[in-house]
Order: C-alpha cells, then sequence, then structure tokens
C-alpha cells in the first residue's frame, strides 16, 4: 500500500464524471489537477463540484506534467482515441468500461500500455464489492468445489429519457444498449468469478422502450472453459429495478447476492468467519437498479486507489485491459448470437464488432 499521492485529469464531464470526481477529492491517494471536456457548461460544473483547473483541451491536460493518471469518461466509442495519446503522453490511465467498441481498439491501448511501459485499468468497480470480493475468495480458497453454475439477474429500470439523454446512448455502434452498456459489468462479473467463456447463445428484446431500436433486454446461456454453465438475464425495462443478484453453485457450496447483500453463504465445511461474510453490506444498497445515479462513488474510489498502489508497487492494476477484453469478447460474441440466431464459440476474430 502506497502512502502517495498522484495527480489525476479527467476528460469527459458527464454522468459518470461525478463519481470519479468524488473519489478523487475523497481520497488521501488522489490530487484532483484539472479536467477537459468539450461542453463547456458540463466542465463548469464539475469543477465547481470537485475543484481542479479547467484544461482548455485534452492536449493541455496531457501536457500538465502535474497529472500522473488520466481518468477516460467518454462515449463507449471514444476510449481509445483518448487513451492512446494520454499513454503516448507518458500517463497512466483509468478507462471507463466497457475498455472500448472492438477488440482491436483493446489491442491498441494494451499495445500502447506495453510500449510506453504505463498501466491500464479499466473501471469494472462492480469486481470490487465486498460481497464480489468474498465469493471470489472462497472460489479461489477451493471452498465451492468444482464450479457447476454461475448466474447474474440484473433487472433494472431506465426511464425513456435515458436513451434520449445524449446522441451516443441510443446508438448501438456507439454502445448503447442494456448489454454493453449496463449488462457489461455482470458479464465481466461472471467472467472474473467463473473463468473465461468458450459458447454463447444469446437473444434480445426491446419490452418497453419502443422509441429506441436497441435491446433493452439480454437473456444468455453461457459455457464457461471449465465446464461450468451460467445465465445472464439483464434488463432496463422492469420497472422500479433490483440490485442486481448473483448465484454461484459448486459441488460443496452456494452463495447468492442481492447488491452487496449475501443471501445465502453455504458451504459444506462452515467455518466461524461464515458469520462476518453474512453481515456484509447491511447498509449499502446503491448499486444501479432504479436509475443511472444509484452508484456509490466508493467503489470508484477502489479502481482509482488501486492504481495509485499499482504505480508504487509497479504492478498490474487489479483490473487490467487484457482481463476486460474477454469481458467484452463475450458482449460482442451475445450480439453476433443474438443477431444470428446461432450459438457462437470464442475466441472472435479481432474484427469483430457489434
Ligand atoms: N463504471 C460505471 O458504473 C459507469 C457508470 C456510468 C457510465 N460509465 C461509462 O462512463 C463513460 C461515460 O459515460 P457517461 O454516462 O458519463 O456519458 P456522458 O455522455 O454523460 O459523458 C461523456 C462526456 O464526454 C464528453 N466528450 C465527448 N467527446 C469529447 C471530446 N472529444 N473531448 C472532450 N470531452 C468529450 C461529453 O461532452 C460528455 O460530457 C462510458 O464509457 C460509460 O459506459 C460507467
Amino acid at each position: 500500500m502506497a502512502d502517495t499521492t498522484l495527480g489525476f485529469g479527467i476528460v469527459g464531464c458527464g454522468l459518470v464524471s461525478q463519481f470519479h470526481g468524488a473519489a478523487i477529492v475523497n481520497s488521501p491517494k488522489a490530487e484532483l489537477i484539472a479536467a477537459a471536456d468539450l461542453d463547456d457548461e458540463r466542465l463548469s460544473t464539475f469543477v465547481e463540484s470537485y475543484g481542479g483547473e479547467r484544461a482548455e483541451s485534452f492536449e493541455a491536460l496531457l501536457a500538465d506534467e502535474r497529472i500522473d493518471v488520466v481518468n477516460i469518461l467518454t462515449p463507449n466509442a471514444m476510449h481509445a482515441r483518448f487513451a492512446v495519446p494520454a499513454l503516448e503522453a507518458g500517463k497512466h490511465v483509468i478507462v471507463e468500461k466497457p475498455p472500448e467498441m472492438t477488440l482491436a481498439n483493446t489491442d491498441e491501448m494494451i499495445e500502447a500500455a506495453r510500449r510506453n511501459d504505463r498501466k491500464v485499468a479499466i473501471c469494472l468497480q462492480v469486481r470490487m464489492r465486498e460481497s464480489v470480493r468474498a465469493i471470489k475468495a472462497a472460489i479461489d480458497g477451493g471452498r465451492f468445489g468444482r464450479l457447476l453454475e454461475g448466474d447474474a439477474y440484473m433487472k433494472w429500470f431506465r426511464p425513456t429519457d435515458y436513451y434520449l439523454m445524449d446522441d451516443w446512448r441510443s446508438k448501438r455502434d456507439q454502445g448503447a444498449g442494456v448489454t454493453i452498456q449496463h449488462a457489461f459489468h455482470y458479464i465481466d462479473l461472471l467472467h472474473h468469478l467463473m473463468g473465461p467463456v468458450k459458447r454463447v447463445d444469446a437473444r434480445m428484446t426491446n419490452l418497453a422502450h419502443p422509441e429506441v431500436q436497441l435491446e433493452d433486454t439480454l437473456k444468455a446461456f453461457l459455457e464457461f472453459e471449465s465446464g461450468a454453465e451460467g445465465l445472464l438475464e439483464a434488463s432496463t425495462a422492469l420497472w422500479p429495478g433490483r440490485p442486481p443478484r448473483i448465484e454461484v453453485n459448486g459441488e460443496d457450496g452456494t452463495a447468492i447476492t442481492e447488491g452487496e447483500v449475501i443471501l445465502a453463504w453455504d458451504f459444506r465445511d462452515e467455518r466461524p468467519e461464515d458469520v462476518q461474510v453474512l453481515e456484509i453490506g447491511r447498509e449499502s444498497e446503491a448499486t444501479g437498479g432504479t436509475g443511472a445515479t444509484d452508484l456509490s462513488y466508493e467503489e470508484h474510489m477502489w479502481v482509482i486507489e488501486d492504481m495509485v498502489d499499482a504505480i508504487a508497487d509497479d504492478r498490474d492494476p487489479f483490473i487490467t485491459a487484457q482481463d476486460a477484453r474477454h469481458s467484452l469478447e463475450i458482449a460482442l460474441a451475445m450480439y453476433h448470437s443474438a443477431d444470428t440466431g446461432q450459438v457462437v464459440n470464442l475466441p472472435l476474430p479481432e474484427d469483430a464488432r457489434i
């Protein structure tokens, strides 16, 4: 753990920037230096709320030597175009999820990081949720035995206004739609907990947002390389929206969480510390179910502080771009499966796109 404080710059002062701003301001390991956005009003609101300077441009942000890490908070199809120059300028980067919209663009970021000996972390903060860490530790510790099933149920609600708020939010190739935009956290979580995926069978529908040409509902069956199976149901059509539910079953155990709350924690080898695990998250419920700002900045703070520690210790961040690339591959496979009505095998070709 580092005692260092590093300088942070922000590009993109939209909806998610409030969580990055609050996380940086509240972390002793991070100092907000400056922010950039094409939209003057959003930039002013951000700087007035969280401090830091108004950068005249993204290039000015990159030229600022006080900035060690740039957080890329632009729309989904605009991540590499900011991350690659930032890495070339010698900055480390935290990129919002998904890493990008294509594997090729993700690879460009990975390659730029390697070339410049810099670090990239992808902001998939749900992996750092305490309940998820407990399940991951139990899996890694062998308590589940052979994994059999990993499921995620994300029954959320977003009103039509959400999709019309910004131009990119209703365009599939820009990164809109429940699969790539909302369920991506839970695709990533199943990958993180259950391991790599080898086959996907998916269906997508629009249940409650006829004004936009997008899927608001996803159902997918997954086969993991380990032989385990999984289901993902994700929707933004289901009012009022509930915290997401994760279920993991192995030969020797079952764990079920809803948001941060652990509903079931049953293992053949019961241990005294299991009592504490059942207490996790009793007061924390902000997990995205009911609206786009139904989140806690603390999860973003973990990602930010992990980057500071990774730089100080010269190790990989907890969530690397290489690892998140496979989650993107799973999401792309789901779109291909839904579009063609076929079961899709991974790996996908590098140029696979939505
Ligand atoms: N980790 C999470 O839980 C989470 C939650 C919400 C959003 N996100 C991700 O964060 C990213 C941003 O989402 P959002 O909801 O904040 O989007 P948004 O549209 O609200 O904000 C994007 C901002 O980028 C700015 N921008 C666009 N082009 C720019 C350019 N050329 N130069 C400078 N600024 C530019 C826009 O003006 C806008 O203010 C997306 O990748 C999204 O998937 C992640």
